[in-house]
């Protein structure tokens, strides 16, 4: 039984997002999609992570083999907590590749035995960014048919106040 953590700050879940996960729970026998809960970093997040993980339980409920969890810590660390021996992120785009490359060698420093999986984008998600939808949305943006209605919803009223 092999268990894969795709973790990552989800503010907020877009629908690239749940493609990288819904592929990654035909892959592995358990998904536990790890939400970054860190108030103290220096990019401070639109939504709570209750709010987050919230999000992404909603759109995942049918997915048998999918849990959502909130961490604080080192992933390394979350991941041998849940007995995790993969984790599966997704790249889009060449300007990934770099920040994806130094979080794989510190992460493989820390956990030789955890290994990383990348999972390409779908074309018609390679463009989509939590940073990007936010910025859409605060200037009035389409943002259909890239986030979940109800993470729409959210963030019209989030950006308003
Ligand atoms: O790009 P994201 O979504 O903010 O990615 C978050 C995460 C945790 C996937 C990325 O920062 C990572 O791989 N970090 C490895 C170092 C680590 O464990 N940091 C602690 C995060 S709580």
């Amino acid at each position: 039984m092999i268990t894969a953590i795709c973790p990552g700050s989800y503010d907020p879940v877009t629908y690239g997002h749940l493609d990288i996960i819904g592929r990654a729970s035909a892959v592995f026998d358990n998904v536990i999609v790890g939400v970054v809960n860190m108030p103290v970093r220096k990019d401070r997040t639109l939504f709570s992570a209750e709010d987050r993980v919230g999000f992404i339980e909603a759109e995942v409920a049918e997915l048998g083999n999918v849990q959502v969890k909130p961490f604080d810590t080192l992933l390394v660390d979350f991941a041998r907590e849940n007995g995790a021996t993969a984790i599966v992120k997704g790249l889009r785009a060449i300007s990934d590749f770099e920040y994806e490359f130094e979080m794989n060698q510190l992460n493989r420093k820390m956990a030789p035995d955890i290994e990383s999986i990348y999972l390409m984008a779908a074309p018609q998600f390679s463009f989509l960014s939590s940073s990007g939808i936010k910025e859409l949305a605060m200037f009035g943006g389409d943002i259909g048919g890239l986030v979940p209605d109800r993470v729409a919803t959210r963030l019209e009223e989030e950006l308003k106040r």
